[in-house]
């Protein structure tokens, strides 16, 4: 019997709603949902799940999927007239079947691209015109990449500018046994406080309430420790400069419909996110000129890159 198994397959997944599941040869996998271009699981290569979802989500349009990573654009927060955390996350994205390649050799298999596009109905809610292509790939030690290529396809000559962020909810053991290693000495923005300017202390961040920050221009490696676990995640990130730390802890888990009320224990976001200084992307001069070279003009890639040990 061989169990040699497709590196890409499509499948229902919660609700009937339609996912893509990753595998690579040694084990390791991952789920996207087309709703929300939304990674919805990560395994390592014991079947072991590294990203947290809760019991309660909803798998239901137009509610963000609980958990998981999703996608915040073009609007972090309320930062801005649209709805929280922007619209991608509740749209359904498609597979795009002829992506432009990609500047750096991919040689991994298991690997989906996604894209989104306003409709015209999206155009009156935020009236840009955009091509937004997410990748999501599993490399062969089992870590987990997402890159983001945003263009800005703008018939008038118009710019448009967005925040962004790649809400990644880590799956933990128990959230007071976790640490994270990157952000000692930065400054962040406290949700909590108004969005006041602090600096952090210079200790690895440890938890014991609830925490909602933005690190700003923090280090492009940031590492998750879970003791219990004896698992740490390290975070890459590349054109996202700030990181957001976020645990609801017991009161807003109890608030949350969509999120069980001990919950908070067992998640941790750390989210890669461009924030504090948002992007500014100018229309493709000449789109059909520009497709059959547009790769090497194309240096705008936001991505993530998640590792475990
Ligand atoms: C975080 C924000 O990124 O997302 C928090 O910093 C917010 O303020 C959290 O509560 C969850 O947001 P949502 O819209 O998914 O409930």
């Amino acid at each position: 019997m061989t169990s040699e198994r497709v590196a890409v397959e499509s499948a229902k997944g919660v609700n009937g709603l339609e996912k893509i599941i990753l595998r690579e040869t040694r084990g390791s996998s991952a789920e996207v949902y087309l709703y929300g271009g939304h990674v919805t699981s990560w395994k390592n290569e014991h079947g072991e799940e590294l990203l947290f979802v809760s019991s309660k989500a909803l798998f239901k349009p137009p509610k963000a999927i609980r958990g998981g990573i999703p996608l915040c654009f073009p609007q972090f927060s309320n930062l801005g007239p649209l709805e929280q955390h922007g619209f991608a996350r509740n749209k359904l994205w498609s597979i795009d079947t002829d992506p432009p390649a990609f500047p750096t050799n991919s040689s991994s298999k298991a690997h989906i691209d996604l894209i989104l596009k306003p409709s015209e109905e999206d155009m009156k809610i935020w009236p840009h015109s955009y091509e937004f292509r997410l990748r999501v790939a599993l490399g062969p030690g089992g870590d987990l990449m997402l890159t983001s290529r945003i263009r800005n396809t703008n018939s008038d000559g118009k710019p448009f500018t967005f925040t962004f962020a790649y809400h990644t909810y880590f799956s933990v053991s128990d959230i007071s046994e976790v640490r994270v290693e990157g952000l000692e000495t930065h400054d962040y923005l406290d949700n909590l406080q108004n969005r006041e300017r602090f600096t952090e202390q210079g200790d690895a961040i440890t938890f014991e309430g609830e925490v909602d920050k933005i690190y700003l221009s923090t280090p492009t490696k940031i590492a998750i420790l879970d003791h219990e676990k004896k698992r740490t995640f390290v975070l890459r990130k590349d054109g996202l400069p700030d990181a957001v730390v976020w645990n609801p802890w017991d009161k807003k888990a109890k608030a949350m419909a969509d999120f069980g009320d001990d919950e908070y224990k067992h998640m941790l976001c750390v989210e890669a996110a461009a924030i504090e200084k948002p992007i500014t992307l100018k229309p493709v001069a000449n789109l059909i000129l520009r497709e059959s070279s547009r790769v090497a003009e194309d240096p705008l890639l936001w991505s993530l890159y998640v590792q475990v040990s």
